[in-house]
């Protein structure tokens, strides 16, 4: 699950096959889908048919971060479409519990997502369930946004509890990560590194890929 996870938010849709043969090509180690549907965030994106076209042009694990109302209903949708990650938030969800045993029912990794208010105390119930916590370091709704600073020390902490407790959850940073601040991020003990705007606006989308994986240790 480690590695680097372009989000296609900031992609071409006009050519999208590809720009994610490109990243592809270039060592990442998935493909981040941002799913929005104006209400849980103030933005709409795209849906499972999507996912399954990006399913289609990739063997990459496809790693789908639901920003949405009532994601309980459409967890069968996006496993079907070809999901291998699912992250579910924390904030408009009543029964997290149940939602991310639905997750796992369907024999693919449950993440729960938090946003920059939501401390990472928490997640302390739910976290021995989870394959990994996403740590967002802007707020959701938008690509090409500033790292949120303060994010640092949530994964700090959250790293503590997880070396702590010995379980082996994933931490995955999503937001505002560049070829600048991505070591900083795995520094504090983050494992995947979702990327937007940094690859897919730079000039030479396969060097920045390059430079982010030397970044992390990764080849
Ligand atoms: C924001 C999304 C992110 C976004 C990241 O709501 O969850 O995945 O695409 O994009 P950048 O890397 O541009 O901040
Ligand atoms: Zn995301």
């Amino acid at each position: 699950m480690k590695g680097i996870y372009p989000s296609i938010l900031s992609a071409d849709f006009g050519k999208l096959a590809e720009e994610i043969k490109l990243v592809e090509n270039a060592g990442v180690q998935g493909i981040h889908c941002d799913i929005m549907d104006g209400h849980f965030v103030p933005n709409i994106t795209y849906g499972s048919m999507i996912v399954s076209k990006v399913n289609e042009i990739t063997t990459l694990p496809l790693d789908v971060h639901l920003m949405i109302e009532n994601p309980d209903k459409y967890i069968g949708d996006f496993v079907k479409a070809g999901a291998d990650y699912i992250s579910v938030h924390f904030e408009n969800n009543m029964h997290l519990h149940r939602t991310v045993s639905i997750i796992k029912s369907e024999g693919i990794k449950a993440g729960v997502a938090i946003n920059p208010s939501t401390p990472v105390d928490f997640l302390c119930d739910i976290l021995p369930e989870l394959d990994f916590v996403l740590v967002m370091s802007v707020n959701p709704g938008f690509g090409g946004q500033n790292f949120i600073e303060r994010s640092l020390k949530k994964i700090r902490q959250l790293k503590d509890v997880i070396i702590h407790e010995k379980y082996k959850t994933i931490i995955e940073v999503d937001g505002g990560i560049d070829e600048s601040n991505i070591r900083t991020v795995f520094e504090a003990g983050a494992d995947m590194f979702v990327a937007g705007a940094a690859i897919f606006k730079s000039e030479n989308k396969a060097r920045t890929v390059k430079n982010m994986l030397k970044n992390i240790e990764m080849k």
